[in-house]
């Protein structure tokens, strides 16, 4: 830990005098006005605390936190507490943007009860402004609006169904899946959804799509017609080891810059060249002084800076 931050812990917050909150109200305004929707992933305080400040309106903390920061071949075996974990230090760190937890995978497929059970814990013990779930689920996302839980909906690929797809592949590429999507939308938006990922459908699909729903709908691999973007934070700068999807675009190569650094480190270290005497903490003038009158200072001592 950082001794500059001892003893209070978390770095002081921005100030938020002048942030104006993002909420599910405003993202529908958004849409009503044609401003793009900025959506990002992330999963820890520091990723969130950027990623916030950097003035992206809707931080998810998705599920793909299976992938990306624990390792997992999939998103499904993530728990709703692994989750809440996330998310509460996700929400330590966010001041502006709207903060979306994912459901995940179990936590909702069962009972609608259980579903709503699950979302208000995220809300209650976790600070999140809103939950995501995905597929169709037209009468959990009833329960959860009638108890005052903000939706997103997540139609297309959607990833905790990954078995019953058979891969991650695009969907809605036939006439009769695409008029299948397009009910499922608007159902979803009936009930009560905010807002709405698409992810992994054709540009055509998702533009009709767009054009139709009176909420705002947030692409991944679904073109630039959305009233939004999303990306997972690990891919937009490069932290992933994956061959990325074809929607991916590299802003910044973090991996490259964070490997360099770190080897740059251990070079100074098997050089003795870190720490440096200027990175060391010193006794006191009169410390050494009474130390050097025992005979036990260092015997270094006189090559070192003085306190
Ligand atoms: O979990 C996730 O990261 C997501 C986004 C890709 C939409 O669901």
């Amino acid at each position: 830990m950082s001794l500059k931050a001892f003893p209070g812990g978390v770095n002081p917050s921005p100030p938020t005098a002048s942030i104006t909150k993002v909420t599910m109200p405003a993202l529908a305004e958004m849409k009503r006005q044609g401003k793009p929707i900025s959506a990002l992933t992330a999963y820890d305080y520091a990723s969130s605390r950027l990623v916030d400040e950097a003035g992206i309106d809707l931080l998810l903390v998705g599920d793909s936190l299976a992938m990306v920061v624990l390792g997992q071949e999939n998103t499904l075996a993530v728990t709703v507490d692994e989750m809440l974990h996330h998310t509460r230090a996700v929400h330590r760190a966010v001041h502006r943007a709207l903060l979306v937890a994912d459901m995940p995978f179990g936590s909702y497929h069962g009972s609608v009860a259980v579903g709503l059970g699950n979302a208000i814990r995220f809300v209650k013990e976790a600070g999140a402004e809103a939950v995501k779930i995905e597929g169709p689920r037209v009468e959990l996302v009833r329960a959860l609006t009638e108890a005052e839980i903000p939706v997103v909906g997540h139609l297309g690929l959607t990833p905790q169904s990954i078995h019953r797809m058979g891969g991650y592949r695009v969907q809605a590429r036939t006439a009769e899946a695409v008029l299948q999507l397009k009910a499922e939308a608007h159902a979803l938006a009936e009930a009560g959804a905010g807002a709405l990922v698409l992810e992994g459908v054709p540009r055509e699909v998702a533009a009709a799509i767009t054009a139709e729903l009176p909420i705002p709908t947030i692409g991944i691999g679904a073109g630039p017609d959305c009233d939004g973007q999303i990306l997972v934070y690990h891919d937009l700068l490069n932290l992933t080891f994956a061959q990325p999807a074809k929607f991916v675009r590299k802003y910044a190569d973090a991996g490259a810059l964070i490997r360099s650094a770190i080897e740059h480190y251990r070079e100074d270290v098997e050089h003795r060249a870190f720490p440096a005497d200027e990175e060391s903490y010193h006794l006191a003038p009169e410390v050494r002084n009474a130390l050097d009158a025992t005979g036990t200072a260092n015997q270094n001592s006189g090559k070192l800076r003085r306190v």
